[in-house]
This record gives structure tokens, sequence and C-alpha cells, in this order.
């Protein structure tokens, strides 16, 4: 019977807080083990972002954020008066198609965007060479601040001939090619950017994650704990923000509880074996882990939807993490408005038993995603001996999930054995709080810090 079904789902995703600690205690050793020449699975990659802001940053910047959703423009001028800015922006849409298509299609629609945004707010100016941050969120090796070789495609993203290789490059040529005047001062990651953007106005930032399409988070470390800069011969107590990429955290499956429908996810998806703790925590995998869910409860014993035409759940990735989010909200003791959601658009029509069932699998793989997502943040906290501090948070997942951040806070209470009274999100020791815009004004003072290191002739 179906509501027996609730108690299997819950063997499966719930994650008591013993399973809690013990992942974020071999977090902690994994994210180590990634600074060593050796490495692990976690990348844990240098930025060369090297300080935090004080406020004082001055100057006008160009940002360009290549998300996953999104293609944002950003101008951003950062004021005489401490932690102010004037920003202007443009979005634009990044076509599907594109993240599955060429590398110079990727790169031409990239810099028509640039393009577009400079006609539109600089008409019949003559620009000489405005400096950009440009915020490439995707897991990418870095020797210099100005360029990055892409490790791998995550998030979906599949275009062949980019991973290997330098981005900055072909970028640029399609820049040349236009002849737009832009120089690429700072490759960010959406992470490093919320990190400086969030400590611009808040001194206790030590850290920026993301909870969006992907999952992953920044952090300071200082050079001298990171070994496998060692042959560089840096000044050991200069900081170096690090771009965990921990999204890669498990790729060897020894501590994540993966659930058979996690690992026909990771089968299917375009980097089998990659991104083990993202697949089960981030924005784009959600609504594809229910769509399983529920599509092996209508093919099995409890035939769920029985009898109905369920050709619209047969799509792999026709539900995003915005369904699961409006199951989660619906305020009705009878599930009304989920009934209608599974009306509109799968043309399915849900009895009692079937929408609480959806209900409680929504949340059951929502709060799973917000108490692994603390393992991260409790293994870094732990890692840096960090007993109190804020966190800058950003992405799609943070912001509109429904209940995510009080299910963190509660899991990093569980995690740190915090007092009772803690847990709660507001006034926690580690309190994760949403960030300022990292892609656009993370990025800007990224560009101004690195403006200036070289100015000093550090
Ligand atoms: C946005 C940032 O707010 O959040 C991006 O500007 C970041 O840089 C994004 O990549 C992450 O969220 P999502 O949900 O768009 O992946
Ligand atoms: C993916 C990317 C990473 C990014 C994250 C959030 O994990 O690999 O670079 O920070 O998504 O957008």
């Amino acid at each position: 019977d179906l509501l027996a079904q609730i108690s299997r789902l819950e063997e499966l995703f719930v994650v008591p807080t013993e399973k809690l600690k013990a992942i974020s205690d071999h977090f902690v050793n994994e994210l180590s083990k990634g600074l060593t020449t050796e490495g692990g699975s976690i990348p844990m990659n240098a930025t060369w972002c090297m300080g935090m802001p004080d406020g004082n940053e001055t100057g006008t910047f160009l940002a360009l954020d290549m998300g996953g959703t999104n293609l944002r423009v950003c101008e951003i001028t950062l004021l005489e008066a401490k932690g102010e800015f004037d920003i202007i922006q443009s979005k634009y849409k990044m076509p599907e198609e594109l993240k599955t298509g060429t590398a110079d299609e990727l790169w031409g629609y990239v810099a028509d965007c640039l393009q577009q945004f400079i006609e539109y707010h600089h008409p019949d100016e003559k620009i000489e060479s405005l400096p950009l941050g440009f915020t490439f969120s995707y897991p990418a090796t870095q020797e210099y601040i100005d360029h990055g070789i892409l490790q791998r495609w995550t998030k979906g993203f599949d275009i062949d001939g980019v991973e290997g290789k330098d981005v900055v490059p072909p970028f640029e040529a399609a820049l040349a090619e236009r002849g737009v005047p832009i120089k690429l001062t700072a490759l960010v990651n959406d992470t490093t950017g919320t990190m400086i953007a969030s400590a611009y106005t808040d001194p206790e930032m030590k850290a920026g994650c993301i909870f969006g399409t992907g999952c992953n988070a920044a952090y300071m470390e200082n050079v001298g704990s990171i070994p496998k800069l060692a042959h560089m011969n840096l000044d050991p107590d200069l900081p170096m923000a690090i771009n965990c990429e921990w999204g890669a955290f498990d790729n060897e499956h020894k501590i994540l509880p993966r659930t058979p429908y996690d690992i026909i996810i990771d089968k299917e998806s375009p980097r089998p074996d990659q991104q083990a703790f993202e697949k089960m925590i981030a924005g784009l995998y959600l609504g594809e882990i229910f769509r399983l869910v529920v599509l092996d409860l209508h093919k099995t014993d409890c035939k769920m939807f029985d009898g109905q035409d369920i050709s619209k759940l047969n799509k792999p990735y026709s539900l995003d993490a915005s369904f699961l989010s409006a199951i989660e909200e619906d305020p009705f003791e009878n599930l009304s408005e989920t009934a209608d959601l599974f009306q509109n658009k799968l043309s399915i029509t849900p009895n009692r038993a079937e929408l609480e069932l959806v209900r409680r699998l929504a949340e059951l793989i929502g709060t799973r995603a917000a108490r692994l997502s603390a393992c991260g943040v409790a293994a870094i906290a732990k890692k840096k001996g960090w007993t109190k501090c804020h966190v800058g948070a950003d992405g799609s997942v943070f912001n509109k999930y429904p209940h995510f951040k009080v299910r963190g806070a509660q899991a990093l209470k569980e995690i740190l054995d915090w007092p009772a009274d803690k847990g709660k999100g507001k006034g926690d020791p580690i309190e994760v709080l949403p960030a300022e815009d990292g892609s656009g004004v993370g990025a800007a003072l990224i560009a101004a810090l690195t403006m200036k290191r070289v100015a000093e002739g550090q």
C-alpha cells in the first residue's frame, strides 16, 4: 500500500545526526587531502584571490556572471564611502542549447552579450579598456588569477573542446573579433565572489557558499596550509581563497547515503562518477530525484497513479526544484495546490494517499539536501577551528527553497553539538546568511583587489 511506502522512503532519505557527524568528519579529511600535492577528489582550487576587501576599494568594473540559468553583465562602481557601490546590470537568457553546443557558439554568445551591454550603456563613447571580473562558476585550475583551465564541466554543461584548456584565450579572441574594449582582470568562481562580496560589508564573514543549480563553497586559507603551493616559496602567512569544488566530495562513494535514485541520476548524467555530493543537494537534481522516485512507485507493486497517463512524467529533468518548493509550500490541509500542480503540469489527478506521499517525498528530498549541505559548512569550520563566524550564501535553493535555511541550521547544531536554544539560524555561533551579490560586487572587488596587488608589485 502506498502509505507504507512512506516509511521505506524515510529510511532511504533521512540522514540521522550520527551519520551527519561521520560525513562531516570524513569531509574535513577530504578538504585537507585536496590541498596536498597528491590531491583527493575535492579539487580545493587556489584562486589567487589573496585578500579580503577592507571597504576602501574604489573604481569602475565590469562583471560577467556565467551561471547556469542566466548570463548577467554588470557595471559596478565602488564608491569612496566605505562598503558602498552603484550598479547597473542587464540579464540575458542562457539558451539551453548552448550548454551542449560548441565552444565557438558559447564564447560568441557571451561576447555578443558584453558588446550589447557596452553599446547600450555607453553609446557613442570611446572606451579605452574596461577591467572585467568574469565569474565562471565551474572548476578551474589557476596559476594566475586571469586564466583558468577548465577541469570538467559541471551542472549539466557538456561542450566539447573546452575541458582541459584555458578558457580565457578563446573568450578574449571572441571579444577581439568584435572589437569589444574589455580586459579580463580576474576569473572568479561564484563562491569566491560570494565570500568577498559578503566580507565587504561584514568582517565576520569567513566563507561563501552557493546552494543553487550547483553546490559549492570557498573560504580563506593561509598559503602555509596549502602543501600543493609549497614549491612556489610564497610567504606562508599570505591569505589565499580556496574554491573547494566540494560538489566532488565522496566521488569514491565511501560515506554518502546514496539511494538507488541517486545512482540513476549519476549514471544518466553527462559526467558520471563526478560531483557525487552535488548530485544529492543541488537544485538541478532535486526535481529529478523526485521524478525518479514517483516513476518507480508507479511501475512497482504500489501502482502510484494507477491507470493514468504518466507520459509527461517520463521526460527526464521535466520537474525542477521549484516544483518541489511549490509542493512544500502548499498551505492547504487537503493539499489542493499540489493537486492543481500535478493536474496542470503533468495532467495527473492524484488521490489523497498519493498527495500525502508526494508531500512527504518533497520534504524528505529537500531536508536531505539541507542537512547534507550543513556537513560541508561544518567541515570547513572544523578544519579552520572556527567556533563563531558568518558564512555568506547565495543561489536559488538557499534563497527560495522553503525551510532550507532552518533545516541547514538545525543540522549544523546537531553536527557541532550546540546547546538546545541554537540551531534556528539567527544568532547561531556559525550563521549562514544571505550574501551580497557575489558575481557582481564580488567579481568587481576581486578585480579591484587584483589591480591593487599588481600595482604594488606583489
Ligand atoms: C546568483 C549569482 O545569485 O546565484 C551567481 O549571481 C550564482 O553567480 C548563482 O552562480 C547560483 O544560483 P543558481 O540558482 O542560479 O545556480
Ligand atoms: C558547480 C560548479 C562550481 C560552482 C557551483 C555553484 O559545483 O562546479 O564551480 O561554484 O556549481 O554554482
